[in-house]
């Protein structure tokens, strides 16, 4: 090659290369897959390595990362990097509106700008002439540590800026984080390789963002979203005249922005999109502590000005904190329905998430020996959504001299049974079976829920009482309680009573999906109960099944099967299903579409992305009723891909392997002509 090819080649990966990570990054919108961008970076590192002087800073191959650092090198700010004065309650909102509107001597509704709040990091990234030249973290907001090597790595920031006219000098601020899913992943490989796992995806993201070899950094699934601007030279965003126009030009230049970010008019518009906000907090793919609000119009943003290190045009709206401190008081050992001790941390109540918390899970012996924790170590909970509260970590210079060693039994606490702990398995067993009160209340509970065979007013408290009484040993029995029995219980009434009776009548009529489920067989939920239902079609047929015969069964595996297996033989289990069937409890045959009218049968269909007219599990049911095996990853054996909003790397390896595949709305089209 002549020199000029070489560098017109190097020059055209280096714009492939910019053009399919912004593509993928920040429109969300990949056009090849990501085996084909890995060829194009590895040709790339080939030629710099060939032709060292063709590498310039924004070379992509930065991405993954150079040579280690000994220490971070400390960065001024021209511009401090401020904070946020924090409200909580919607006084707070309301009285910022007012302060600004008495400075500004308005009284109109201001336009604000609402930006979910990232629980992350802050960063400065400066870009000279388009080129990402350096980048700092907040540090104290005027000196902050050098980590330009790190941020070149994080994936969706760009190199190099896209557009015609660039700012001379342009400092765009933002958060680094790690979004949820990325933060798992790498706690599973953390574990799986003895390394030490992260309480938080803040956590995770804080150590991965301050490593000095930024070749570890370039693994962590680290991401930036940008929202405001430091220093700015130039350029057309110098002139427009609000944040969110800010906003838009960063994004035209090819920066990430938070794609929940609005706009409102007023503290109650504010107000609704905070509760909007709170609504999807869960479901968000990152973690955010609040919401924050910001006046739009950078002339007014001027005229209020700043008090002390917090804008008075800016606030934070805060959700309740999600981690608090608190002392482990006791730890108690509590048998599931399946036998599993699960240590359950007693705690001085503590005010987290919005809710007292005085229990959290400590989940089992490996999660104690990786906490450290000791009983009457200060510690930290965390309670996320409607998951248990668990203990996250240990604050271990408050440890104490009394502090006790945290000790497993080796029989169960409820039945003195052995307690058995398979090589395989984390969670150590009480080998009791259903000679075990609790394991024996628990497998009743699950039996009388919801999902299973739904008896009204069997609650929880009254299924402990019924056992206790000696009154059921299974949940067969339930179906031979009368009247007299349950009017003498403590506190509770003829007419529950009849009621009670009239429910457990009713609930005999069931569907085979949930009578399996309701045997609480392990690791059988609600969605393997209905796949061996609709395999097998009756009941016999399960408990005569082979494990080769389950194993065909869609989504069960070895391990599903020899359970389902094991429990098929217990003498004990098939007595109770005998006598559930005796006590009558029936079902409906399942009816099977005869193969013709099974469009999908024999074919391997993969749903990804976000369905918005049907849910995920409610898509896979149908697919299935049309003879489909619904799978959870593209291979050459796919037929179909079904890809709703927000498809990503699924979607590029089915149309890179050449697999048919339709939008949600064709799917939903196919299913109305039916
Ligand atoms: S604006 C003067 N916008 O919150 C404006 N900050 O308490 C200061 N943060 O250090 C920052 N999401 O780490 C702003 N959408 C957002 C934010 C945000 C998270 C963090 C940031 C900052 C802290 C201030």
């Amino acid at each position: 090659m002549t020199d000029s090819t070489i560098v017109a080649k190097y020059q055209e990966l280096k714009t492939s290369l910019e053009t399919f990570a912004h593509q993928y990054y920040v429109l969300d919108a990949p056009t090849v897959p990501d085996a084909q961008y890995d060829r194009l970076m590895r040709s790339l590192i080939k030629l710099e390595q060939q032709y060292p002087s063709l590498k310039t800073p924004d070379s992509p191959s930065q991405k993954v990362g150079g040579k280690p650092l000994s220490k971070f090198e400390t960065i001024a700010h021209e511009i401090p990097m401020l904070s946020l004065d924090n409200g909580f309650e919607d006084e707070d909102l309301k009285a910022f509106e007012q302060r600004i509107n008495d400075r500004l001597n308005s009284a109109e509704n201001i336009e604000f700008a609402c930006e979910p709040k990232l629980d992350g990091l802050a960063v400065s990234i400066l870009y000279v002439d388009g080129i990402l030249f350096q980048a700092a973290t907040r540090g104290d907001g005027q000196i902050g540590e050098n980590i330009t090597e790190n941020v070149k790595t994080i994936a969706n920031v760009p190199l190099r800026l896209r557009g015609e006219e660039l700012p001379s000098r342009i400092e765009v601020r933002g958060e680094v984080f790690m979004p949820k899913e990325g933060f798992e992943r790498l706690n599973q490989t953390q574990k799986e390789q003895g390394a030490k796992t992260f309480a938080n995806p803040r956590n995770a993201a804080a150590g991965s963002l301050r490593q000095l070899d930024s070749k570890i950094t370039a693994k962590r699934p680290l991401r930036l979203y940008a929202y405001s601007v430091g220093v700015l030279e130039g350029g057309p965003i110098a002139s427009v005249k609000t944040h969110s126009e800010r906003l838009a030009c960063l994004k035209e230049m090819g920066l990430p922005l938070c794609p929940d970010i609005s706009t409102a008019k007023g503290s109650e518009q504010c107000l609704a999109y905070f509760k909007k906000i709170g609504e999807m907090r869960n479901s968000l793919s990152y973690d955010i502590d609040g919401v924050v609000f910001k006046v739009d119009d950078l002339g007014l943003q001027s005229r209020l000005g700043f008090v002390s290190k917090a804008p008075r045009w800016a606030m934070a709206q805060k959700f309740p904190a999600q981690e608090e401190m608190t002392r482990l008081l006791a730890v108690e050992f509590q048998v599931g329905r399946t036998g599993a001790i699960t240590p359950v941390a007693r705690l001085e109540p503590v005010f987290v998430g919005g809710v007292t918390v005085s229990n959290a899970t400590l989940h089992n012996q490996d999660e104690i020996a990786r906490l450290g924790v000791k009983v009457g170590d200060t510690v930290v909970i965390r309670r996320a959504g409607d998951v248990i509260p668990q203990v996250v970590s240990v604050v271990e210079n408050l440890r104490t001299n009394d502090a006790q060693e945290i000790v497993f039994p080796k029989a169960c606490p409820v039945c003195d049974s052995h307690v058995e702990r398979q090589q395989s398995e984390a969670v150590a067993r009480c080998t009791g079976g259903l000679v075990c009160s609790a394991q024996r209340k628990e497998a009743i509970k699950h039996f009388a829920s919801r999902k299973a065979l739904d008896i009204d007013g069997l609650g929880d408290k009254l299924v402990e009482q019924l056992v206790e009484e000696g009154l059921i040993h299974n949940p067969a029995e339930l179906f031979h309680l009368n009247l007299a029995q349950l009017t003498a219980l403590d506190r509770f009434g003829d007419k529950s009573a009849v009621n009670l009776l009239r429910a457990l009548d009713a609930a005999k009529q069931t569907t085979l999906p949930k009578f399996l489920y309701a045997l609480g067989i392990r690791e059988v939920g609600e969605a393997t109960a209905r796949n061996l239902a609709l395999h097998f079609l009756t009941l016999d047929a399960v408990i005569k099944a082979d494990k080769e015969a389950l194993i065909e069964v869609q989504d069960v595996g070895e391990i599903v099967a020899h359970h389902i297996y094991e429990f098929m033989r217990e003498p004990s289990n098939i007595a109770i299903i005998n006598a559930l069937v005796d006590a009558g409890i029936t079902w409906p045959d399942i009816e099977v579409a005869p193969i013709e009218e099974q469009p999908f049968a024999g074919k391997t269909v993969v749903l990804t992305g976000t369905l918005s007219q049907m849910g995920r599990s409610e898509a896979k049911s149908k697919l299935q009723e049309l003879g489909a095996k619904v799978s959870g990853s593209v291979s050459a054996k796919t037929d179909l891909l079904i890809a709703g909003e927000k498809a990503g790397s699924k979607l590029s390896k089915a149309s890179e392997l050449g697999i048919e595949t339709w939008d949600e709305q064709a799917f939903v089209d196919f299913l109305a002509a039916r």
